[in-house]
């Protein structure tokens, strides 16, 4: 047998995936489990259905991998993967719908609106900006309500920079999310089931340089520095812990993801956004928090594996 770890796909994040997936091939590889690094083109469907893997590892970010359309193929084919249910990442995938269902479940999000490049258009850009500023406040965060590795995103601190931001991000986006930007430590929290039970690693700072994790800054190595254990005080990591252990469930995740979170100054946590199919890069948020918790990346995904059996 085999395990297949799929990366590459068709979204904007098709580099950082075949990146992230080269290192869990290596990680797997290094337990001496046969795998088969494998790209999720159109031969992909024959090549499962002729040769059928003892799992699948999806490291497919961005749409199709996230979003549960790759999921769906996998269902059908009733072949063993790692990570979340089709229908869990459909909502986690969308940040609005992702946003709504962790407040309900007791996180503090920043408040937000998502517009639709048409809604944009045809209610003319200036008026609706103007009414976002109004509602929302300044400083902003505008990012596409579907979209990963900061693409399209962009912080807004005058009024007169919104504009600029919304087109970036309908480049690589049909909806807006704009969001009220909170000031405060950006960190992330990776979950990781274990033992069938959902466990968070240490809390990962970001200080990306200039203050904006931008794509060149995650993935650039170097460009950002990351503190872990996150410099928070107890309560604040417990909080922080908390929060993503929370969001995992409540978007019905599995196996593994990672929670964005804004920590403020007063120690509040802002859920920011969930992931259901985290970095795995040299540079990326999960293998560090791995790797300072005291385990071995490929151990963990192996342990993944082995728990779908
Ligand atoms: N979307 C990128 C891969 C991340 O969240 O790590
Ligand atoms: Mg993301």
């Amino acid at each position: 047998g085999h395990v297949v770890v799929l990366a590459g796909g068709l979204s904007y994040e098709r580099e950082v995936s075949l990146r992230s997936g080269r290192r869990v091939a290596d990680a797997l590889r290094a337990l001496e489990i046969p795998v088969e690094l494998r790209d999720a083109d159109a031969t992909l469907l024959d090549s499962l259905t002729d040769d059928p893997p003892d799992a699948v590892f999806p490291v497919l970010h961005g749409a199709a991998g996230e979003d549960g359309s790759i999921r769906d193929v996998l269902e059908l084919l009733d072949v063993r993967y790692i990570g979340a249910r089709p229908d869990a990442c459909r909502v986690a995938w969308d940040k609005p719908t992702a946003k709504s269902v962790v407040r309900r479940a007791g996180l503090q999000t920043p408040d937000s609106v998502a517009l639709p490049k048409e809604v944009f258009h045809d209610l003319g850009a200036a008026s609706v900006l103007d009414q976002i500023v109004r509602s929302l406040g300044l400083p902003l965060f505008v990012k596409p309500t579907r979209g990963g590795s900061a693409l399209g995103a962009s912080a807004v601190h005058d009024a007169s920079e919104l504009s600029a931001a919304m087109v970036g991000c309908f480049a690589y986006g049909d909806a807006a999310l704009v969001e009220r930007y909170v000031p405060g430590t950006e960190i992330a929290v990776s979950v990781i089931e274990r033992g069938g039970k959902a466990t968070a690693l240490p809390a990962v700072e970001i200080v990306a340089p200039g203050g904006l994790y931008d794509y060149t800054a995650r993935y650039d190595a170097g460009d950002t520095e990351f503190v872990t254990p996150a410099r928070l005080t107890p309560e604040a990591a417990e909080r922080a812990t908390a929060a993503a252990v929370t969001a995992h469930h409540a978007l019905g995740l599995r196996d593994v993801s990672r929670t964005d979170l804004i920590v403020d100054d007063e120690g509040e946590v802002h859920f920011l956004e969930v992931n259901v199919a985290p970095g795995m890069t040299e540079t990326s948020l999960l293998p560090r928090a791995v790797s300072v918790a005291g385990l071995d990346l490929g151990e963990v995904c192996r342990d993944l594996i082995l728990a779908r059996f």
